[in-house]
C-alpha cells in the first residue's frame, strides 16, 4: 500500500491489517506505551480545501503522537486566491518534498490526481461524495471493539446517502467485511447505484430499522446539493430524525453512530446523542486517533 485514497482499493486482508494496527494503538495509548519517535524527522503536509474539525485535528494529533511534524496549508492565505491554479499549487508544494500529504477536497477524485504527482504517500481525508476512508476505518474499529466482529453485523445508515462520502466508504468496507448494510433515505437522497452489491434500500425508519445492531445517521450535505432538495429541516426530522422513542420501538438494542458534525435537531434528538448506553459518537472521535496513527505508521514509517 503506497497511498490511502479509498476503501475501494483495499481488500479484506488490507482492511484487517489496518484495523489490527489501530487496535494495537488503542491499547498502546491506554497503557501510554508506544514508540513516540516512530515518525521522527517526518514532515506531513495537511492540505484541507474544505472545513474540518474532527479529521484535521485527529490527523494532526496522530502525527504528533508518533513524533512527526505537521505543516497546515491554509486555503484562505494561499496563492490560489491570487489566481494560481490547483495543479500549479500542488506541484509547488510537492517540490518542497513533504514526507506525506493528507488532503481533503470538494472535487471528485482530487486526491487521486495529487497522488499521481506527489513524491510521497497521499492520504485521503475526504473527497467530494466519493470516499472518506479513515472515517470508515475508525467507524469499523468502533463497531469491532463494541461487538467483537463486523461479520454478520446489521448496520442501517440513515440520511443523505446520495451526497455522503462517509456512506460510500462505509458501504464498501462493511460489505467487504461481511456485515449486512441497509440504507434508509428519502427518494431524493437515495442514489440509484450504490458502491457495493447486496445493500438493502428503504424509504422509512419503520421498514429499515428492525433488526439493526447499529444505526448510523448522516448530516444533510447541503453544500453538495445544487438546489434545496429537502423542503424543511423540521419535515426531514419528523420523518428521518432518530428519537429515543423510535429506537425503543423499532431497534431497541441498536447502538447509535454519527461521523459528526452533528446538527442538533436534524439527525437525532439530543437525549439520544447524549445517551451513554446507546451513543458511540464520542468513541468514534476517540478511535480516530489510533486509526490515523495506524495509517501513518504503515504508510509514512520507514
Ligand atoms: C464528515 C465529512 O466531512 O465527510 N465528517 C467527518 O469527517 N467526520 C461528514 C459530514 O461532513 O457530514
Amino acid at each position: 500500500m503506497k497511498h490511502l485514497l479509498g476503501i475501494d482499493a483495499l481488500d479484506k486482508d488490507a482492511i484487517l491489517a489496518i484495523l489490527d494496527r489501530a487496535e494495537f494503538y488503542v491499547r498502546a495509548l491506554q497503557e501510554k506505551d508506544w514508540d513516540r519517535e516512530r515518525l521522527r524527522h517526518k514532515l506531513i503536509l495537511h492540505l484541507f480545501f474544505e472545513n474540518s474539525t474532527r479529521t484535521l485535528i485527529s490527523f494532526e494529533m496522530a502525527a504528533k503522537r508518533l513524533g512527526a511534524e505537521v505543516v497546515n496549508w491554509d486555503l484562505e492565505t494561499s496563492s490560489l486566491s491570487k489566481g494560481e491554479n490547483f495543479l500549479d499549487t500542488i506541484d509547488t508544494l510537492c517540490a518542497m518534498k513533504p514526507d506525506a500529504i493528507v488532503m481533503r477536497h470538494s472535487e471528485y477524485g482530487a486526491p487521486l490526481v495529487v497522488a499521481k504527482r506527489a513524491p510521497c504517500p497521499v492520504i485521503n481525508g475526504g473527497d467530494s461524495w466519493r470516499e472518506h476512508p479513515t472515517q470508515a476505518l475508525l467507524d469499523a474499529l468502533t463497531m469491532r471493539r463494541h461487538f467483537g466482529t463486523l461479520e454478520g453485523l446489521c448496520v442501517a445508515i440513515v440520511g443523505d446517502i446520495a451526497h455522503s462520502r462517509v456512506a460510500s466508504s462505509n458501504i464498501e468496507l462493511l460489505t467487504r467485511m461481511g456485515a449486512h448494510v441497509r440504507v434508509i433515505a428519502p427518494e431524493i437522497l437515495m442514489p440509484e447505484k450504490l458502491p457495493a452489491e447486496g445493500v438493502e434500500k428503504f424509504s422509512s425508519l419503520e421498514m429499515g430499522l428492525p433488526g439493526a445492531d447499529v444505526i448510523m445517521t448522516l448530516r444533510l450535505q447541503k453544500e453538495r446539493m445544487d438546489t434545496a432538495l429537502i423542503a424543511s429541516d423540521t419535515a426531514y426530522f419528523n420523518e428521518y430524525g432518530l428519537t429515543t422513542a423510535i429506537v425503543d420501538r423499532f431497534a431497541p438494542k441498536a447502538m447509535i453512530m454519527d461521523p459528526g458534525p452533528l446538527v442538533r435537531g436534524l439527525q437525532m434528538s439530543d437525549d439520544l446523542a447524549e445517551d451513554p448506553a446507546r451513543s458511540l459518537i464520542l468513541k468514534q472521535v476517540a478511535n480516530g486517533i489510533p486509526t490515523r496513527m495506524a495509517v501513518l505508521d504503515m504508510l509514512v514509517g520507514d
